[in-house]
């Protein structure tokens, strides 16, 4: 598995592709239809123990972390346990609470990320309680951590993250699910997931069918220097890790920020140059994201939506990106795919090698 091309296509490419098998890899054996909920073997924690988890602090960096704030979102919603996400990187440096009764996450693809790996040590030299979310098995991270969740998403060799961060969505639906279904989460919520679940695989498969208008849509971007990536409350994340994926391979300047702090300040750097990739799902959020839009459109900005069919974008000049709709607690995966696109097609619209971008590794082994 060295760099390099595969039948004549950037590994990152062909990691993209793999998702729909990766996802169900990932899921493969661990939903129970019965009973509506998850079962993760190695998470080594019975339903007694389980059930006393009073929180949950989710670490990891980069991109990890972006999902980690997606699977942050599921816990609270599912379980009803409040939980968030904190880049490792910052976590030891800030004498930070050791708590018995919370449950730490570390989530990572190598297994072998420094940061992780001294937050994990360091959560267990005070006493508390790590499983890992990781993708390598008996990595260093998996090894340190009490027990945890193979993300089973196969060897991932490009720079830029694709297929381990939607495994480690799914590692965190089944994991929100199970903590939820020992708690309050109903059967036919359970059952809800379940079902959503079982049909990311195949539409994951239709987004990737949309490549070629992604493309069309991701050369244009890719003239502008400067780009906002907005979100908010499920969609935040996605425009994150959006925003990050255009920065590691196109270098191009790309800046998430929350749709609803526009108004607070970077609204003054909307212009005709400076497009904006906005996430719109169909949730309880539309109507503001639509009316946040409108006042982007008002000071010439260019649009990227990346939306549900059936959203109504009213008279807005936008380019529109849909994905299918599943249950909205697990939108975020879908929504993620067009922005692995998006950042791809702008890097070969711009010439770079996709597969090694300027000054970064794919695992940050010292600090
Ligand atoms: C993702 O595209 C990045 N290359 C990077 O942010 C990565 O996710 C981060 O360094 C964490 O790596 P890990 O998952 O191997 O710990």
């Amino acid at each position: 598995y060295e760099h390099g091309l595969v039948d004549g296509r950037p590994r990152m490419y062909t990691e993209m592709l793999e998702q729909p098998a990766s996802v169900e890899r990932a899921l493969r054996g661990r939903l129970d239809e019965r009973f509506a909920t998850a079962h993760l073997g190695g998470l080594e924690m019975d339903a007694r123990e389980l059930r006393a988890v009073r929180r949950v602090k989710i670490l990891g960096c980069g991109s990890a972390y972006y999902v980690g704030q997606m699977g942050a979102s599921l816990i609270e919603e599912l379980a009803r346990v409040p939980a968030d996400a904190e880049p490792a990187s910052e976590f030891r440096y800030r004498s930070p609470v050791i708590e018995p009764d919370t449950l730490y996450v570390a989530v990572s693809q190598s297994g072998e990320t420094i940061d992780t790996l001294l937050a994990v040590e360091e959560i267990r030299r005070k006493g508390g309680r790590v499983i890992g979310l990781v993708n390598v098995v008996g990595s260093a991270i998996a090894r340190a951590c009490d027990g945890g969740i193979y993300l089973h998403a196969g060897p991932e060799i490009a720079v830029a993250s694709t297929k381990a961060l939607t495994t480690m969505f799914v590692g965190f639906a089944l994991l929100a699910l199970q903590l939820g279904r020992v708690r309050d989460l109903s059967v036919a919520d359970g059952r809800r997931l379940v079902a959503g679940l079982q049909n990311l695989p195949a539409q994951i498969e239709q987004v990737l069918s949309t490549e070629d208008r992604i493309a069309q849509v991701a050369t244009a971007l890719a003239e502008a220097e400067s780009l906002f990536f907005v979100g908010r409350v499920r969609g935040f994340p996605v425009a994150r890790e959006g925003a990050q994926k255009f920065k590691e391979i196109s270098y191009r300047h790309a800046e998430a920020y929350q749709m609803s702090e526009l108004k607070h300040g970077p609204l003054a750097l909307i212009s005709p140059e400076v497009p904006t990739v906005a996430v719109v799902p169909d949730d309880e959020l539309t109507d503001r994201n639509v009316a946040a839009l409108h006042e982007i459109a008002a000071r010439g900005g260019p649009l990227v939506v990346v939306t549900h069919a059936g959203v109504d974008l009213g008279e807005l000049q936008a380019e529109r990106i849909d994905v299918p709709r599943n249950e909205r607690e697990l939108d975020p995966l879908l929504l993620t795919v067009p922005m692995q696109l998006l950042a791809f097609h702008a890097a070969l619209a711009l010439g770079h090698d996709v597969d090694k971008p300027r000054n970064l590794a794919k695992s940050v082994t010292v600090e």
